[in-house]
């Protein structure tokens, strides 16, 4: 159908190469899903490939490409295994874009390189057990010594947070302050008082793994502060901006792989003597499934667009995330359907889809969150 968004040659071919490279994720998809298994070597490969530091300048090691192949990227990739589209999302818009557009030289060149090559991997700490969506109620500190900062308390539910080196955390330094009070410190992972929780046993995403970390006056030298002091609540505020992009991004790659395999599947399986593609039941189940993801690619690709041209994304970016990750739920939830018994049992990876969507719905802001942002735009 027409290029509307004009996607160029090289856009395109991010996307394929993307797409052949996804085929090799089937292998092994059930097993890491079911014994929380991360994927070390699949990591490794994407980083040869380019996708962990997509939009990174190549002064850095990156692939020095725009939003909008990272999308692309990330729905073909999340078409197959979700979970490993999350470390690349938090890898890509969380970590390397915050070191990127807010780091020191120094900071860029120690860390940059490395992240894009997959050789380590980062994670982006806000979250804690008592502050979620009231993400400004931080309750670690990060208390200024002179030189160091003395960092205290416990994060929640971090991505990549066994597997990380590197790890950007939020921390109040001046509670009066409130969220101006606020920085952003990059953590180590072998600086001593730091410890990583188990891994959290969850109902999707099971192939990435989440902890909780625990800082016991952990010494921060004031170098590895990002950005001004009292700049980490809006540090953590931009880069959710360009986040929510690419967790848009995973939701449509699980809409779409949910349409892909029920349109497959519906050609194949005969109910009632024809194949059940000719029941207008299931015909209209794919009809709306397939406008559905058509939608939300488009507030994707629009959300990417508004960053690339410098344009104010937040709105944009949360609308394509709460759109996307409902319409990544209810397609899981009809591929199911469409599967019938089928569906219910792994080897035919739409219950997985339909365990991954849930939670596109809740991390990087959950769906009421991103109404919040929304309706603040618009009330202007
Ligand atoms: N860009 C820059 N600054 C911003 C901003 C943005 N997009 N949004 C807010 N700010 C600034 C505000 O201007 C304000 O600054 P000033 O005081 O200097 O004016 C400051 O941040 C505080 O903003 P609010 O008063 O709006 O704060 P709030 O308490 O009302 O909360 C919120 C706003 C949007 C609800 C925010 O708390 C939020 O986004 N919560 C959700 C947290 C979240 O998304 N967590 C995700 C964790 S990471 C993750 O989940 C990764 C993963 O799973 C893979
Ligand atoms: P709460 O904030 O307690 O919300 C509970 C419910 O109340 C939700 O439905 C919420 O929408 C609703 N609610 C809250 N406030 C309002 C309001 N004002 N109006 C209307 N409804 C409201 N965090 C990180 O920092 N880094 C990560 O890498 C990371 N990875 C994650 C990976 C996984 C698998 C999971 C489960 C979470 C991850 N998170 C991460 C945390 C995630 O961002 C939070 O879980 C999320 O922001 C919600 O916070 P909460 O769990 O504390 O829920």
């Amino acid at each position: 159908s027409t290029n509307i968004y004009q996607l160029t040659e090289e856009q395109l071919a991010v996307r394929d190469a993307a797409r052949e490279f996804a085929q090799e994720l089937w292998a092994g998809v059930i097993e890491r899903d079911d014994h929380q298994k991360f994927p070390t070597e699949q990591v490794k490969k994407m980083g040869e490939l380019g996708f962990m530091g997509m939009m990174v300048s190549p002064e850095y090691g990156g692939s020095g490409l725009d939003t909008v192949s990272y999308v692309l990227a990330m729905e073909e990739i999340s078409k197959v295994d979700a979970s490993c589209s999350v470390i690349m999302s938090v890898n890509n818009s969380l970590v390397c874009w915050g070191l990127e557009h807010y780091g020191t030289e120094e900071q860029k060149q120690k860390y940059l390189p490395r992240l894009c090559s997959g050789e380590i991997i980062g994670a982006f700490a806000l979250s804690e057990p008592e502050a979620g969506s009231d993400a400004t109620s931080q309750r670690t500190t990060a208390e200024d010594m002179g030189d160091h900062y003395l960092l205290n308390g416990t994060k929640n539910w971090i991505t990549n947070g066994t597997t990380a080196s590197v790890y950007l955390v939020i921390a109040q330094t001046n509670p009066e302050l409130k969220s101006r009070g606020i920085n952003v410190l990059i953590v180590d992972k072998d600086m001593p008082g730091f410890i990583q929780g188990p891994k959290e046993n969850k109902l999707g995403i099971r192939g990435s793994d989440t902890c909780s970390l625990m800082f016991t006056d952990v010494k921060v030298p004031k170098e590895n502060r990002i950005g001004a002091d009292g700049f980490g609540f809006k540090f953590a505020m931009q880069v959710l901006a360009g986040g929510r992009i690419g967790i848009a991004a995973q939701a449509l790659g699980i809409a779409s792989g949910s349409l892909e395999l029920s349109l497959k599947y519906a050609k194949e399986r005969k109910a009632f003597g024809v194949e059940i593609a000719k029941h207008q039941a299931i015909q209209f189940k794919l009809a709306d499934m397939a406008t559905n993801v058509d939608a939300a690619r488009m507030l994707c690709l629009q959300a990417a667009a508004d960053k690339d041209n410098h344009d104010d994304y937040a709105k944009s970016g949360a609308m394509a995330k709460l759109f996307a990750s409902k319409v990544a739920m209810d397609s899981a939830v009809e591929a199911v359907q469409i599967h019938g018994g089928y569906g219910f049992v792994k080897e035919y990876h739409v219950e997985r889809f339909m365990r991954d969507a849930k939670i596109t719905q809740i991390y990087e802001g959950t769906s009421e969150i991103q109404k919040i942002v929304i309706s603040r735009e618009i009330l202007k």
